[in-house]
C-alpha cells in the first residue's frame, strides 16, 4: 500500500506584509526583492494567538474536513518544522493534543524546506510496511521569530504559514521519491540553537538567527533539484512532460524559472505562490498544494511533482498519482 493524499489545508497568518512597508523599516526596495525573488508580499505572526501550533493546528483542520477523516482515526502526526514553539513537547504532540487525535504517535522532522518531502516519505514507508494506514502532515513555520530583521539580504525572503495534507494508504497513490543529505554543505543555511551555559562552559547568552550564503544556496539549488527531479522521473519510467503539475519549494521564483528551462517545460506547468507567500521553509509545498487544490486544478489521475531542496544541505522529489 502506498501513501494516497485525500484531504488538504492551509493556514497563513492575518498580517500581510509587503514589500512597500518593509522599505519604510529597512533601506530595500520593492524593486530590488521582486527582481530578484518574485517576492511581492508575505505574512507574519503578528499577535500572541498566532504561533507555529495555531497555525499548524488550522492547517491540520481544513485538511481533515476536506478528507472527511475524524481526528480519532489517524494513526500517525508528523510535522515537518524548523521553528516550533518548545524544543519539548514536539508540535506534532502539541497538535495531537489540540485535535483529540488519542489514537495517533506524534513526532516533528527537520529537514528544513525539504521536510514535508521527508515526512511524505516516512509515511509512506510506514504504510508499505504496514504499521499505519491514516497519517496526518502538517508543514509549518514561523521562521519570523529565527530571522536576524536587521539582515536585509535574508529577511524579505521569508514568510510564516502552515500547510498540511491527510494520506491513506491506497492501492495508488505515491509512485515513487527520492531523498538525500549532504551535511559538508550545512553551513550555507544555518542557524545555531540556544548557547551553553553549564558549570564548565559558557558559549554566550543569545541564540543565533538564521544565515544563509543566498548566492551558493541558489547555485545549489538550480543544480541539485534538476537532478532529482531527472533522476527521479527515469526511476519512475516517466517523461518530464507527463507530469501535469510541478509543485516545487517555493524559495524563489528564479530558481523556479531556472528548473523549468532545465526541463525544457513551460511555466504553466509550475504553479507558484512565492509571490504572496515569501518562503514559508517546510510549508511551502503543502500550501501549494492546498491552494492549486482549492483553485479546482487537480482531476483524480493527475500526475504530481513535488520537490524541494533545503538546510542541512537535503533535497527531496515525490512523483504522485492524484
Ligand atoms: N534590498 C536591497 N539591497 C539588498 C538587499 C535588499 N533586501 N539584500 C541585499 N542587498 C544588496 C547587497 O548588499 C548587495 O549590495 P552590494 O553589491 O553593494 O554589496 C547587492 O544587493 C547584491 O546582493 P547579492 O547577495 O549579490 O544579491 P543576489 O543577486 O545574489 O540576490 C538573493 C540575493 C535573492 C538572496 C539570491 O542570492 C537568492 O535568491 N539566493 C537563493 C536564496 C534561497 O533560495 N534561499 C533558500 C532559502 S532557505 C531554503 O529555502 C532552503
Amino acid at each position: 500500500m502506498r501513501a494516497k493524499i485525500i484531504g488538504t489545508g492551509s493556514c497563513l497568518p492575518d498580517r500581510c506584509v509587503t514589500n512597500e512597508y518593509l522599505s519604510t523599516i529597512m533601506d530595500t526596495s520593492d524593486e530590488w526583492i521582486k527582481s530578484r525573488t518574485g517576492i511581492r508580499e508575505r505574512h507574519l505572526v503578528s499577535s500572541e494567538t498566532e504561533t507555529t501550533l495555531t497555525l499548524a493546528v488550522k492547517a491540520a483542520k481544513a485538511a481533515l474536513a476536506d478528507s472527511g477523516v475524524l481526528p480519532e482515526e489517524l494513526g500517525l502526526i508528523l510535522v515537518a518544522t524548523v521553528s516550533s514553539d518548545f524544543i519539548t513537547p514536539s508540535t506534532a504532540c502539541m497538535v495531537q493534543k489540540e485535535l483529540g487525535a488519542s489514537h495517533a504517535a506524534a513526532f516533528d522532522i527537520n529537514a528544513a524546506c525539504s521536510g514535508f518531502l521527508f515526512a511524505l516519505n516516512t509515511v509512506d514507508a510506514y504504510f508499505q510496511a504496514g504499521i499505519y494506514q491514516t497519517a496526518l502532515i502538517i508543514g509549518v513555520e514561523t521562521l519570523s521569530k529565527i530571522i536576524d530583521w536587521k539582515d536585509r539580504s535574508t529577511c524579505v525572503l521569508f514568510g510564516d504559514g502552515a500547510g498540511a495534507v491527510v494520506v491513506k494508504a491506497a492501492e495508488e497513490g505515491l509512485i515513487a521519491s527520492l531523498q538525500g543529505s549532504d551535511g559538508s554543505g550545512g553551513d550555507i543555511l544555518i542557524c545555531k540553537n540556544r548557547t551553553n551555559n553549564n558549570p564548565y562552559i559558557s558559549t554566550g547568552t543569545d541564540p543565533d538567527f538564521l544565515y544563509m550564503d543566498g548566492q551558493e544556496v541558489f547555485k545549489f539549488a538550480v543544480k541539485k533539484e534538476p537532478e532529482c527531479i531527472n533522476a527521479l522521473l527515469k526511476q519512475a519510467g516517466f517523461d518530464a512532460s507527463d507530469v501535469t503539475y510541478y509543485l516545487l519549494h517555493q524559495a524563489n521564483f528564479r530558481i523556479i524559472a531556472s528548473i523549468a528551462r532545465k526541463l525544457k517545460l513551460p511555466l504553466e506547468k509550475f504553479p507558484s505562490n512565492v509571490s504572496h507567500c515569501g518562503n514559508t521553509s517546510a510549508a511551502s509545498i503543502p500550501i501549494l498544494l492546498d491552494e492549486v487544490h482549492r483553485e479546482g486544478k487537480l482531476s483524480e489521475g493527475d500526475l504530481l511533482l513535488l520537490s524541494g531542496f533545503g538546510a542541512g544541505l537535503t533535497w527531496g522529489a515525490a512523483l504522485l498519482r492524484w
